[in-house]
């Protein structure tokens, strides 16, 4: 696997963060000082993707409580970083997962430093045994296909960035498929771009690319036409927050896909770390919150300019154009084959995620 984490920490005890926004063009590290940068880093979407949201926002509230001991703040400085993280993004469940997970170590804690230290990196270790194991249970869906196609390639479509960028290390759609190749089952990903911000093109790609996964970039509207052709065997994506039936959150644009892959029988699956579940809502549609960012991020486009070769961004509309820019859609668990999670696989349903997960009985 990889031989990267997308944060880790200093040695003088900060913490540091791939610069998301310039991938693929640029390698560029971000160190996270304050809780305030950590805010920022996920609102700007520095760092994005459930799993990596809610690790950042725990490391942002270690940076907070480092900071109160050494400038001798008042507690509510603490209180201050728990409020500004949770808005911060509002659709990926896992940062109020972490937050609160966080709260309640400082809570039954008189160490805080160390508390907060401590229990950031647990979140991010757990991550990573999370989407390992999604790896594991996910694995041998591909094995029966490559198996009924009599070793042929294996033709899985994706949609945005649920890959290691998205988590720590292995990613929660790219584990199975990075198991897959390492087992050596032939695989081929179709990238959705992911409009507008482009996380299949530029941030997909760019670690398919570097695990050597053989994959083609599609436009976002390009998935139908090649279920309706036989060119795609199955469908896997991830998710920001999955309700207690089921329904699952995750960029916008998936549920079209899932509508495709419904009308083409094509299997439907989602990546599930647990952490992306919140069973205290049921009806996706109503009850989960989706992001609208600014409408410039729909007015232009970013990239790497052919004649400068430098990062730019291009306007794509008339100036007066306005756009709308949601970021998350709801795909409801009818249309959802199975849910691959750490644990193993189940239904889109209340039943077949409480057999995985009776503590929520
Ligand atoms: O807006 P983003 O880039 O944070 O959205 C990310 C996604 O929708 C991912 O598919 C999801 O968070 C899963 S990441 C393992």
């Amino acid at each position: 696997m990889s031989k990267f984490r997308t944060i880790w920490t200093t040695e003088d005890r900060f913490v540091e963060v791939i610069d998301q926004r310039k991938l693929p063009h640029e390698w560029v590290v971000v160190k996270l000082e304050t809780y305030e940068d950590a805010e920022l880093a996920i609102k700007e979407m520095t760092v994005r993707g459930a799993p990596l949201i809610g690790a950042t926002a725990a490391y942002g509230i270690y940076l907070a409580v480092r900071e109160m001991i050494e400038e001798e703040l008042d507690p509510s400085f603490v209180d201050e970083a728990f409020s500004a993280l949770r808005a911060s993004r509002p659709t990926a469940v896992n940062l109020f997962w972490a937050l609160d997970k966080m709260q309640k170590a400082l809570d039954e804690s008189t160490d805080f430093l160390t508390t907060a230290w401590d229990m950031a990196g647990q979140i991010v270790e757990e991550d990573i045994e999370t989407c390992r194991m999604i790896g594991v249970h996910g694995l041998p869906i591909i094995e029966e296909i490559s198996n009924r196609k009599k070793g042929e390639t294996v033709n899985i479509l994706t949609h945005c960035n649920a890959g290691m960028l998205g988590c720590i290390e292995w990613g929660t759609i790219t584990s199975p498929i990075y198991q897959a190749v390492q087992k050596g089952i032939k695989v081929h990903v179709w990238v959705d771009e992911t409009r507008p911000r482009n996380q299949g093109s530029n941030l997909t790609c760019y670690e398919l690319t570097r695990h050597g996964v053989d994959h083609t970039l599609i436009v976002d509207n390009t998935g139908g036409h090649l279920m309706q052709h036989g060119q795609v065997d199955m469908v896997i994506v991830g998710t920001d927050r999955t309700t207690r039936s089921g329904d699952v959150a995750n960029k916008i644009g998936t549920y079209l896909k899932a509508l495709a892959a419904k009308d083409n029988q094509v299997p439907f699956y989602v990546a599930l770390p647990s952490t992306t579940l919140d069973m205290t809502i049921r009806d996706g549609l109503t009850e989960i919150p989706i992001e609208e960012r600014n409408q410039d991020e729909v007015r232009y486009s970013t990239g790497k300019a052919q004649s400068t070769g430098k990062i730019e961004s291009v306007l794509i509309c008339p100036e007066t154009t306005k756009a709308a820019n949601y970021g998350f859609d709801v795909t409801p668990a009818r249309l959802v084959s199975k849910l691959i999670t750490e644990r193993g696989i189940c239904d889109a349903s209340e039943e077949g995620i409480l057999e995985l997960f009776p503590e929520y009985r």
